[in-house]
C-alpha cells in the first residue's frame, strides 16, 4: 500500500560535490519521500556536511545542537547525518549527540532506504567505504532547469598533506563516460543548457576504467553534443592538467572560457611540503599556456595561508604569484589543521594571530585584482545565462558570465533560463551591473 508521501528536510554544507551528493540523497529516497523546504515540517531532516575545515565542522555541531527542540517536539522525526564529518566521525557522532538518529558516510548514498527504515527503529551507523560506487539511477530534471552540476568521480588519491578529502571520501573512482553522457543528453533533452562536471580531482578522470579514457576525452565528447551551450568543471589539479586539455580550450566553443586551478602556496618550500607535486614555475607556465590557447581565460583559484612552516617569505611568495597569474577570484583559507593529515602533526604551526593578518591581505590584494578584472569589463557586451532574480534586489534579473561573474541588470521575468546579451556598465566588488541589450536567438 502506498500511502501520501514523507517529508525530507536536507541541508546542504560546504563544496558543489556535496550540493550534488545531496540531490542524490532525495533521488535514492524518491520513493517514500519527497523534498520540503520548510525544515519544521520534515519526517525526515538530513544534514549532509563537510569536514574540510574546522570551521565547517564547526557549522554542524551548532546546527546539531540547535535541532535539540524540534526533535523534542516532533520525536518521530528521524534525524540523519551524512556526509565528511559523518564518515570521519561515525560512532563518536551518534554518542555525543543523543538526539540523533542516523550517521551514514560518504559511500552510503544509495543504501539511504534501507538505513533510514533501520534507523526508525534502532538508532543507526554505516561509514563503510567501498572501493567502487553503484552507477545512480536516473536523475529527475526539475521544469525550467537550466544548469545541472553532474558527478564524473568520487574521492581523491592526491593525499595533499593538509586535506582530509581522501579519507573521508576513498579512492579515486570514475563513473563510465556512456553514462556520464547519458546523464548529460537526458539533461539537454529535457532544456538543460550548463553543465558543471565534479570532482575532486577531475583531471585524473577515467585512469582506472576497464578502458581507460582521459578527461581531455571526455569534455571533447560531451562539448559536441547539440543544445550543450556551456561546458564547466571543478576541480582541477595543477600537476594533472593535460595539453590536450589546455588545448581544448581554444577548440570548443561550448567550453567556458574561466578555469578554477587551486595553487594553494606560491612558495615551493610550502608547496613540497603541502605534497603538491608542482612548482610555482610549472603553475605559471600552465598560466601561460592556457592564456595562449584562450586570452580572454578567467581563472580563479584556491589559498591557504599559515602552513605549517610559513615564513614572511614564503608568504609574500604568494602575493606576487597572485598579481603575476592575475586571478579574477580566489577563494583563501587559513590553514585548519584536520584530523588524520599528515600537516597536522608538523612543527611549526603558525600562530593563530599571523594567520589571520595574512588572509586579511590576501584578501586584500584580491579585491584589487577582483575589481581590476570588473573594471576590464565595462563597456563590453557579453553572454549572460540568466540565472534567476536578483537577492539583492528582486526587480532585477541576475546571471553569470561564461568567465563566472555575476551580472544584475533589469529585464523581464520571461527572461530566466535563457542566453542574453547585456551590456556591462558599472564594476563592484563582487558583481557586475549591466543592461540587457537583446535576446540571443536559440541556438
Ligand atoms: N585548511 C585550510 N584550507 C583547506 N583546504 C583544504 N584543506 C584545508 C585545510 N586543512 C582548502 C584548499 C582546497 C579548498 C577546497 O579548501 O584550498 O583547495
Ligand atoms: Fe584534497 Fe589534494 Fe585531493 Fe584536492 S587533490 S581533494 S586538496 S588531497
Amino acid at each position: 500500500m502506498t500511502g501520501p508521501k514523507k517529508k525530507l528536510y536536507i541541508k546542504t554544507f560546504g563544496c558543489q560535490m556535496n550540493v550534488a551528493d545531496s540531490e542524490q540523497m532525495a533521488l535514492a529516497l524518491a520513493e517514500d519521500y519527497v523534498l520540503t523546504d520548510r525544515p519544521e515540517e520534515a519526517d525526515l531532516f538530513l544534514i549532509n556536511t563537510c569536514a574540510i575545515r574546522r570551521k565547517s565542522e564547526e557549522k554542524v555541531r551548532s546546527l546539531l545542537g540547535r535541532l535539540k527542540g524540534l526533535k523534542k517536539r516532533r520525536p518521530e522525526l528521524i534525524l540523519g547525518v551524512g556526509g565528511c564529518v559523518a564518515q570521519q566521525e561515525g560512532e563518536r557522532l551518534l554518542k555525543a549527540v543523543p538526539h540523533l538518529d542516523l550517521v551514514f558516510g560518504t559511500h552510503g548514498i544509495y543504501r539511504l532506504p534501507e538505513l533510514v527504515r533501520r534507523a526508525g527503529k534502532e538508532r543507526t551507523v554505516d561509514i563503510e567505504l567501498s572501493p567502487s560506487f553503484p552507477e545512480p539511477p536516473p536523475r529527475q530534471w526539475q521544469q525550467g532547469q537550466v544548469q545541472a552540476l553532474v558527478t564524473i568521480m568520487q574521492g581523491c588519491n592526491n593525499f595533499c598533506t593538509f586535506c582530509v578529502v581522501p579519507y573521508v571520501r576513498g579512492r579515486e573512482y570514475s563513473r563510465e563516460p556512456e553514462d556520464i553522457e547519458e546523464e548529460v543528453r537526458s539533461f539537454l533533452a529535457a532544456g538543460g543548457r550548463e553543465v558543471t562536471l565534479l570532482g575532486q580531482n577531475v583531471n585524473s578522470y577515467g585512469r582506472g576504467l576497464a578502458k581507460p579514457v582521459t578527461f581531455a576525452e571526455l569534455v571533447r565528447r560531451l562539448a559536441r553534443l547539440p543544445g550543450l551551450e556551456r561546458l564547466r568543471f571543478a576541480t582541477s589539479h595543477p600537476k594533472d592538467l593535460s595539453q590536450e586539455l589546455i588545448a581544448a580550450f581554444g577548440e570548443l566553443p561550448a567550453l567556458c572560457e574561466h578555469l578554477h586551478l587551486p595553487v594553494q602556496s606560491g612558495s615551493n618550500r610550502i608547496l613540497a611540503a603541502m605534497n603538491r607535486r608542482y612548482t610555482r614555475e610549472r603553475y605559471l607556465k600552465l598560466v601561460a599556456r592556457l592564456r595562449q590557447v584562450r586570452p580572454d581565460l578567467s581563472l580563479s583559484t584556491d589559498l591557504i595561508v599559515g602552513f605549517p612552516g610559513e615564513t614572511e617569505q614564503d608568504f609574500e611568495d604568494t602575493l606576487e604569484l597572485m598579481r603575476e597569474a592575475a586571478f579574477d577570484q580566489s577563494f583563501s583559507f587559513k590553514y585548519s589543521p584536520r584530523p588524520q593529515t599528515r600537516a597536522a602533526s608538523f612543527p611549526d604551526q603558525v600562530p593563530e594571530a599571523v594567520k589571520a593578518e595574512r588572509l586579511h591581505r590576501v584578501q586584500a590584494l584580491q579585491a584589487e585584482l577582483t575589481l581590476a578584472a570588473h573594471r576590464r569589463l565595462v563597456g563590453q557586451v557579453k553572454e549572460v545565462l540568466v540565472e534567476g532574480r536578483s537577492k539583492r534586489s528582486p526587480e532585477q534579473l541576475c546571471g553569470r558570465l561564461r568567465t563566472n561573474q555575476v551580472v544584475n541588470f533589469a529585464g523581464p521575468p520571461t527572461l530566466v533560463g535563457r542566453l542574453v546579451m547585456v551590456e556591462i556598465m558599472e564594476a563592484h566588488p563582487h558583481s557586475l551591473k549591466g543592461r540587457w541589450v537583446e535576446e540571443l536567438p536559440v541556438r
